[in-house]
This record gives structure tokens, sequence and C-alpha cells, in this order.
């Protein structure tokens, strides 16, 4: 077994490499002057082979020398091919919502199959659609342990864990039978046409004195966190903590963020844009991601 970091691995493919006691090299890259891209993978005799990538802040950079590596790699001959793409961009748009918008979370693993990748494993991967319709590919953790540790460590009870939205209602309960605590669904309504989004927090709920935990897959603009707790602390919660499992941070989500109350954000290392700042915290997910791999490939 091998390991093969592509340009854009967050650091996961040499920890793996090393747990999986199997040998670990990277990829070199560069860019041409005119924007196209040039990939040389590092010679590799065996089999299975492992490539490690993910998809911010680049997706569409990131997923071409994927398909590049994938077809190389096809071309000499190998059959045995898996990846782990921490954070799988395009996974929100998994439908026609209006009528002629592509399909690109679907395209993608598309391609992906046909370039010959046996298993991609990935991290919460925000579309059920996707998952459903592409169950013989993608190998999905839900990272709910380390998330809940993490809880268990920083926020004091009593607690309620808060989903954003429907789907995110599976993840949260998961985290909350962990820590033993309540959980909460928070209703969303999206204008198709503007974008704009509204939140309702159930009027029935008591959160006089809780310490809420905001459970999202990926925290982007911040938009969705940080409305969800200002109403949150209108509401008499204590602190507002976040955990999530891709930190995007988009623009002045930061700001954002930090303006409205929120206490502290716990995101994964599954992508490779990382920030800098007090109220950003990163867990380690290779311990949670490995369990998955060793199903599907253990140790030859
Ligand atoms: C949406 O369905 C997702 O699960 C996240 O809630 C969303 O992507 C968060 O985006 P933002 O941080 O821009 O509000």
């Amino acid at each position: 077994m091998h390991v093969i970091s592509l340009p854009p691995d967050p650091g996961l493919g040499e920890k793996l490499a090393t747990l999986m006691k199997c040998s670990h090299a990277r990829a070199t890259y560069k860019t041409f002057p005119d924007g196209e891209l040039y990939l040389r993978l590092p010679s590799t005799a065996g089999e299975p082979l492992i490539l490690v990538s993910t998809t911010y802040p680049d997706q569409n950079r990131s997923l071409m020398e994927l398909f590049f590596a994938l077809e190389y790699l096809g071309s000499k001959g190998f059959r045995e091919l898996y990846a782990v793409v921490p954070y799988m961009a395009y996974g929100r748009q998994d439908k026609e919502f209006l009528e002629g918008e592509v399909v690109s979370g679907r395209a993608v693993l598309r391609m992906l199959r046909d370039l010959g990748l046996r298993r991609l494993f990935v991290v919460d991967m925000h579309s059920a659609v996707l998952m459903s319709e592409f169950k013989d590919l993608v190998v999905n953790t839900l990272p709910a342990r380390t998330l809940a540790d993490y809880v268990g460590r920083a926020v004091r009870v009593p607690r309620i864990v808060i989903a954003p939205d429907v789907g995110a209602s599976g993840r949260a309960e998961a985290i909350a039978k962990l820590l033993g605590c309540e959980y909460a669904v928070v209703s969303k309504f999206r204008d198709r046409i503007t974008g704009e989004v509204t939140h309702r927090v159930p009027e029935e709920l008591s959160l006089e004195g809780f310490n809420a935990v905001i459970v999202d897959d990926i925290v982007s603009t911040g938009g969705t966190v940080a409305s969800i707790a200002k109403h949150l602390l209108s509401r008499g919660v204590e602190e507002v903590h976040v955990i999530a499992s891709h930190g995007l941070f988009v623009g002045d989500s930061l700001a954002k963020l930090s303006s409205s109350g929120v206490r502290r954000v716990a995101v994964l290392n599954t992508v490779s844009h990382h920030v800098e700042s007090d109220l950003v915290e990163y867990l380690d997910v290779t311990g949670e991601l490995l369990e998955p791999i060793r199903n599907v490939l253990p140790t030859r």
C-alpha cells in the first residue's frame, strides 16, 4: 500500500501513511504562465494506491489535479486506486433545484468513478442524495466522536445541541447521544431565486441557562451560525459554541461570528486553508478517518 499526497493535502497523507505503516510521497506541481496546471507523480510500483487531497481553498484546481492523477495512473495499469478527500466540494449542488441548474456534485463524482477510482473516503459529505446515488464509491465518515470529545472538554453542562436545519439533524442527534444531552432542530427557509435564508428556532424550546452547541457540516460565510447564535443568546442561552466538520471561513466570516457572540468555533483539519484566530480551534480527524480506510483496505 502506498500513499501519495496531491498538492492540497491538508497534512493527512503523511499521518495516515505512518499509522498504516506504508510509504508516503508527494506529487510535485506548478502553474504555467497561462494558468494551466502541471503535475508530476512520484514513482511507485505497488498497489493499492491512496491519493490524498482536499478541495478547499481551490476547488477546481484540486479536482483537475485529482482527475489528472487518476487518468495517468489508470494509463499505467494501476487498478486499485483510492482517494482520501476529507472535504468534497460541490456537495451542496446535488439537485436541479431550478430548471437548467447543472448538478455539479453528481458530475464530479461521476468523473471520479469513470476515471477508475474504487473508493472515495470523505468526511461528513453534505449530500445524502449523492451518498446514496454513489454508494459504491463514497465512504463517508461522520466525525461524531472527535466533535463530541471536544464538546465534552470545552463546553460546560447543561448543554443542548442545535442542528441549523433538518439536513443536519442526524449529525446533531449522533453528537447529542454521545454527550447524553438533548438536541433541537432549527427550521430553515431559502428563497431559491434571491438565495436569502431565514431560520426559525422552535418557540417552545426552553433555552434559559443552557450552553448551546451549534453543529453544522460547513462554516462558509458564517451567516447561518451567526444568525442562529444571535437568536439563541436573545433567548437566554449562556454561551454559544460551534462545532463543524469543515471551516472554509470565507470573506469576513470571522468578524461576523465574533460579533454574533459565538464563544468558540471548533473545526476539523479537512481543508488546507487554516485561519489564525483565537476564536477558532482545529481538531485532528485522522484517527476517525483511519477506521473506514482500514475496513476497506485491511493491511496486507
Ligand atoms: C447548508 O446547507 C450547510 O449545511 C451549511 O449550513 C452552510 O453551508 C453554511 O454556510 P454559511 O456559513 O455561508 O452560512
